[in-house]
């Protein structure tokens, strides 16, 4: 007998690995394993390179106001693979929103938020809402001109939110103008609250999945799905390596391609300096030129209240929609309202970016 077969048995012995392996792998999957299915564990793969990276860039930044943009230029600059370690996260953090869109996407056109998977889907909203938590609490890090305006109006913008508002953007400043203190109250959220809340959330997310069980495929007959039924592994398994080992690829790709550029350091001098947000908030800061969302009603109604409304419609969307119906072409209000959602999005980006040049 090898060692490694000695040392297999003798925790085997121990801690049940058969029952342990079954459980994991032998997921049955009713209608068989697809690629529409990966995103969930592409997601999750993401977050563990983000972890990784983060981890990384950890042992060589520091999160004070005068050392932060010296740290991310050392970084860059002179550190063996330190610009490759950070754009890598960077762009991580982009396909993670990709990713999160897509996912969101899939299970919304499956249907499989409905009965009985309303739990999953709602750790899901808050799982978005971490992600995007991640993404706005990062985006001050690199401590330079784009970081320190970009937030200081993402703080002004919660200021407007009521009862909460003033509460939460003074706590994230830490002081009337965003500076040392905002910088490591940010920092903490980034590297300790918010991975905490999703290992917590994700693990509650896959236990309702697990409880509930996939949904399938949205045009199979009970029949079907059963003689159909295939388990986790190896099929599924393979496919989600796929896509993760595609997902390795882009992200390295755009590392390479288009590493990370830092601006100036941060001052809170007034400059020319036209603030902006991450790609993936520039929708809402177009929204918000609109002339219906000015002044300072306006600016409540496309700040708060619009998202707000939202992300409690999403919440409430497995309860106001009840029908079990889950194929998309017999649920065209649900496919309408998502594909003008996805219009809007694009075209609001697209303007804010066109406006960029004007
Ligand atoms: C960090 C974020 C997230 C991670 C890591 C994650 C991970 C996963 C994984 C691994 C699965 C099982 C396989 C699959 O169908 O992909 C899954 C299923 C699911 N997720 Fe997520 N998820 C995340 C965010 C979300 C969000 C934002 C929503 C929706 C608001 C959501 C809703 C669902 C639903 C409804 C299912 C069940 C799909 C089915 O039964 O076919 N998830 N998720």
């Amino acid at each position: 007998m090898s060692l490694i077969n000695i040392i297999h048995n003798w925790i085997d012995e121990r801690i049940d690995l058969k029952t342990l392996q079954a459980k994991m792998l032998n997921e049955p999957m009713p209608g068989g394993s697809s690629y529409a299915y990966a995103f969930g564990s592409a997601l999750l793969f993401i977050f563990i390179m983000q972890a990784t990276t983060g981890i990384f860039l950890m042992f060589y930044y520091a999160p004070t106001a005068d050392h932060a943009w010296q740290s991310t230029q050392y970084i860059l600059k002179e550190l063996d693979y330190g610009w490759f370690i950070l754009s890598f996260h960077f762009w991580g953090a982009s396909a993670m929103v990709v990713m999160l869109v897509s996912h969101m996407l899939q299970v919304f056109i499956w249907g499989a938020y409905k009965k009985p998977r309303e739990m999953v889907w709602l750790a899901g909203i808050v799982l978005f809402l971490i992600v995007m938590g991640f993404g706005f609490t990062g985006y001050l890090l690199p401590w330079d001109q784009r970081a320190f305006w970009g937030t200081t109006v993402g703080v002004e913008i919660m200021d407007k939110a009521p009862i909460v508002g003033d509460f939460l953007a003074r706590f994230l400043r830490g002081g009337p103008t965003a500076g040392a203190q905002t910088l490591s109250r940010f920092f903490v959220i980034h590297v300790m609250i918010l991975p905490a809340a999703l290992v917590i959330m994700f693990s509650l997310h896959l236990f309702f999945f697990r409880k509930a069980g996939p949904a399938g495929p949205f045009k199979a007959t009970a029949k079907e799905l059963e003689t159909k039924m295939e388990f986790f592994f190896p099929r599924q398994v393979f496919k989600d390596i796929v896509v993760m080992a595609g997902v390795f690829v882009v992200i390295a790709g755009l590392s390479v391609l288009s590493p990370v550029e830092l601006l100036d350091e941060a001052s809170p001098e007034p400059t020319d300096y036209n603030p902006e947000p991450e790609w993936y908030f520039l929708f809402l800061f177009q929204l918000l030129r609109l002339p219906m969302f000015s002044g300072q009603l306006g600016e409540f109604l496309g700040a708060i209240a619009l998202p707000g409304l939202f992300i409690v419609l999403l919440m409430a969307l497995p309860f106001i929609n009840r029908n079990p119906e889950r194929h998309p072409l017999k649920r065209p209000f649900a496919m309408s309202a998502v594909v003008l959602l996805m219009v809007s999005i694009v075209v609001l980006t697209w303007l804010a970016i066109a406006s960029r040049s004007e």
